[in-house]
């Protein structure tokens, strides 16, 4: 804890398979705090998978639900550990939300080891279309980039690295 408030969230951003999730679930346990996941929430507000939601509502439906699930998360009076879904950031008032309310890491890795990471990408709808997960990542990333610099407050790169040590590199950038 620092300062005179209560600790911030500890958030995880970056691409699809960059490894939010899993390193999220490892810091909260190392933190003793709970572990929250965007897409989890935003599965709960819509009663129904990320997959069905963009199927049912749209890209854009599923954005807004995204940014109901950042407000919630960051609304929590007690600190958490947020893994974002990877588009969270490409919206500037999730940026500023996370931001205010969160130390913000980005995870980082080439595409061709997010691709690797995602496999066939099955549950995730943006890699469902036409090109490979690799061709996809490749521009997202190019995309994307700017979004995430202007998020992040770290950088961790997860590029053959175990969940442990991406874990415990988080732990060692996050400022409370
Ligand atoms: C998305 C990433 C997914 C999920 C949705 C859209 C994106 O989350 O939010 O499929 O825009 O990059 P993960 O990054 O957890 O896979």
């Amino acid at each position: 804890m620092s300062g005179d408030g209560p600790a911030r969230h500890l958030v995880l951003v970056g691409l699809m398979g960059a490894g939010k999730s899993t390193v999220g679930r490892r810091c909260a346990k190392r933190l003793d705090r709970p572990f929250v996941d965007t897409d989890e929430l935003v599965e709960q507000l819509a009663g129904v998978s990320v997959a069905e939601c963009f199927t049912l509502l749209g890209e854009a439906g599923f954005r807004e639900l995204e940014q109901q699930a950042v407000a919630d998360a960051c609304a929590s009076p007690e600190p958490l550990v947020i893994a974002c879904g990877g588009g969270a950031v490409l919206d500037g008032s999730n940026r500023r939300r996370l931001h205010d309310a969160g130390f913000v890491v980005w995870l980082q890795a080439p595409p061709e080891v997010l691709a690797e990471r995602v496999g066939g990408g099955e549950d995730r709808p943006l890699l469902a279309g036409g090109s490979t997960p690799i061709t996809t990542l490749e521009r997202l990333a190019v995309i994307r980039e700017a979004a995430y610099e202007a998020a992040a407050d770290a950088v961790v790169d997860t590029a053959g690295r175990s969940i442990d040590d991406v874990a415990h590199a988080v732990l060692a950038e996050y400022r409370p």
